[in-house]
């Protein structure tokens, strides 16, 4: 078991479009920290991204509210229809303590690989659905923030550029150390 370290707004990893997975054969140990890291942080999704890692894959495990759903992988996905309108005020760990109202499609057909390479094709809705959009958006280098109005973004304005400074702090930091291990 291990659990990573979530990076938050400000770090140029949550801005960048993922890069697809080609290569499945080391994919179970990451998979399994990534649920580590979900559970610990008391998330109900998490995107490759979030943990500092540059691939198009997601998990979620709404279990806890729906019990016929088991936590789930998507690699590789692309959301291939969507239909309807909702609204749902959503929260991030990357970016703490903030819930938006973000309005989304309410139905969306996927398409996506699990663990096996095999390509899956399914509808969504509810919950899943939306959190499948929310990590989908993650993987594009789209946030919470930017699915509201300008308005709404400048409500949390402040707590924002907190996250944000602290996040470019660790950044910096990060390289940093890595100059002098090298
Ligand atoms: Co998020």
């Amino acid at each position: 078991m291990a659990v990573m370290g979530i990076v938050h707004y400000g770090d140029p990893i949550l801005r960048k479009k993922c890069a697809s997975v080609k290569d499945f054969s080391n994919l179970d140990s990451l998979i399994d920290d990534l649920y580590d890291t979900m559970y610990e942080a008391e998330g109900i999704g998490l995107a490759a991204n979030q943990v500092g890692l540059d691939l198009n894959l997601f998990v979620i495990d709404i279990s806890h509210t729906d019990e016929k759903e088991k936590p789930r992988i998507f690699i590789n996905c692309e959301i291939i229809v969507s239909e309807g309108q909702s609204v749902f005020p959503e929260g991030c760990l990357s970016i703490p303590e903030i819930t938006l109202d973000v309005t989304r499609p309410e139905f969306i057909t996927c398409k996506y690989q699990g663990l096996d390479k095999e390509w899956q094709e399914e509808e969504f809705s509810d919950l899943l659905g939306r959190a499948i959009q929310h990590e989908m958006d993650h993987l594009n280098g789209i946030l919470i923030i930017d699915r509201v109005s300008s308005l709404e973004k400048m409500k949390v304005n402040k707590e924002l550029k907190e996250i944000k400074i602290n996040a470019e702090k660790k950044v910096s930091k990060r390289s940093i150390e890595k100059r002098v291990v090298l």
